[in-house]
């Protein structure tokens, strides 16, 4: 017993070293707000704050909502699942959390250590208005839980933002000496994704087992050139985008500035066809890019209602017209990503993942309610990053 005990503490003394700690500090936070989208765009601003502060990032699992079926709670789906981790090191340093936790996390990040950062003003949620949330409700619970988890103090800031403005306050303010380890409640960065982090998607490469799958659909059920769509028409997308007409969300509302530009003062306007664009609108931006790339098939993605009969009948046999509706949504990604056109939800976030990649590889995009997006200024931006 006590042998085995020693075994194991040796055993991860050996991988830690193994793995070796960064005296530059580490940077863990909770993917807390949103699905996969917003945790993706979360994710760009996530690295970027990591490397400004030089500190090794923890890259979290994603967080999957299960509630409508099994495991009917939360799923915490390893980065590794759909991405490769060694594309990531091309850019900064980073470790799955998932290693962080099983190799460094028991020799120096013991559970008396585990300090958790937040901004005040979160602090103030708790009873004593001291103690960071960390832990408070759901998703943020279960998270941390999941990595058994616990934290044993908090330290609180305010005065600061994760703007690159304030690089020199948080290297002054938290030294890695001191604190090695910053575990925030949730992402260091902004929603949507800042511009000048947008091309940093070009190192979020999908893995061997997501490229597989993706292109055995894709050369089994399409036809090239295929073009693909995102109909984004839930009824919690309906309720959102009434705001607009109820004038409360401008030109700027969730991933809009992908299409009317990240500029407040130059911002196109947002309409209800950008938003929630109906079937008259589907059919005729559709009919349009398959008629322009004299597209063989056309693969939907969808949160609801995929209006398959409806794209048919616009071509008769000609156009082959495919929903698939994967149980694993990076499915749906993938495939959109390789299409040869593709038409998004400029509001979606799911849409401006699929986007940020296509602009990556050149490859051309529109949106519902807006053929020619114009093109952002992320070219620029790639020469210094
Ligand atoms: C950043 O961290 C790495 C790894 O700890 C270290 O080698 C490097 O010197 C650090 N860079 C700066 C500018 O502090």
């Amino acid at each position: 017993m006590c042998l085995k005990w020693l075994w194991l503490v040796l055993l991860r003394i050996c991988l830690s070293v193994a793995i070796g700690w960064d005296p530059a500090g580490y940077l863990l936070y909770c993917p807390c707000m949103g699905r996969f989208g917003n945790q993706a765009d979360h994710f760009l601003g996530s690295l970027a704050f990591a490397k400004m502060l030089n500190r090794t990032l923890a890259v979290p699992p994603w967080i999957e909502y299960r509630h409508q079926q099994p495991p009917y709670s939360n799923l915490h789906v390893s980065y590794e699942e759909y991405f490769r981790l060694e594309s990531l090191l091309e850019y900064h340093r980073v470790i799955s959390l998932e290693e962080f936790m099983r190799t460094l996390a028991p020799v120096y990040w013991p559970s008396d250590k585990r300090v958790a950062y937040c901004f005040e003003a979160a602090a103030l949620r708790s009873t004593d208005k001291k103690t960071c949330p960390m832990k408070d409700g759901n998703p943020f619970g279960p998270f941390w839980d999941h990595f058994d988890v616990d934290f044993s103090g908090s330290e609180l800031f305010g005065g600061l933002s994760f703007s690159s403005y304030y690089k020199d306050q948080w290297l002054r303010r938290f030294p890695p000496s001191r604190h090695p380890v910053l575990a925030l409640p949730g992402a260091p960065a902004q929603f949507p994704v800042l511009e000048e982090h947008r091309p940093l998607q070009k190192y979020i490469v999908w893995s061997e087992k997501m490229v597989q799958e993706g292109e055995a659909y894709i050369s089994s059920l399409l036809v090239r050139p295929y073009i693909g769509i995102h109909l984004r028409i839930g009824s919690d997308w309906k309720n959102a985008c009434n705001m607009l007409k109820d004038g409360l969300a401008g030109s700027h509302f969730m991933a809009s500035p992908q299409c009317t530009g990240y500029s407040r003062h130059s911002a196109a306007s947002l309409t209800m066809d950008i938003c929630l664009p109906d079937l008259k609108e589907i059919t005729r931006a559709v009919k349009l890019w398959v008629k322009q790339t004299e597209a063989n098939s056309v693969y939907i993605a969808t949160d609801s209602e995929p209006y398959t009969a409806e794209i048919k009948q616009l071509f008769g046999r000609k156009v082959k017209v495919l929903n698939l509706q994967p149980e694993v949504a990076q499915i749906d990604l993938y495939i959109l990503s390789q299409s040869d056109h593709f038409i998004g939800n400029c509001v979606s976030s799911f849409t401006a993942f699929v986007k940020r990649e296509r602009d990556v590889y050149k490859r051309p995009s529109s949106f519902f309610g807006m053929d020619h997006p114009p093109s952002l200024h992320t070219q620029d931006h790639l020469s210094y990053i």
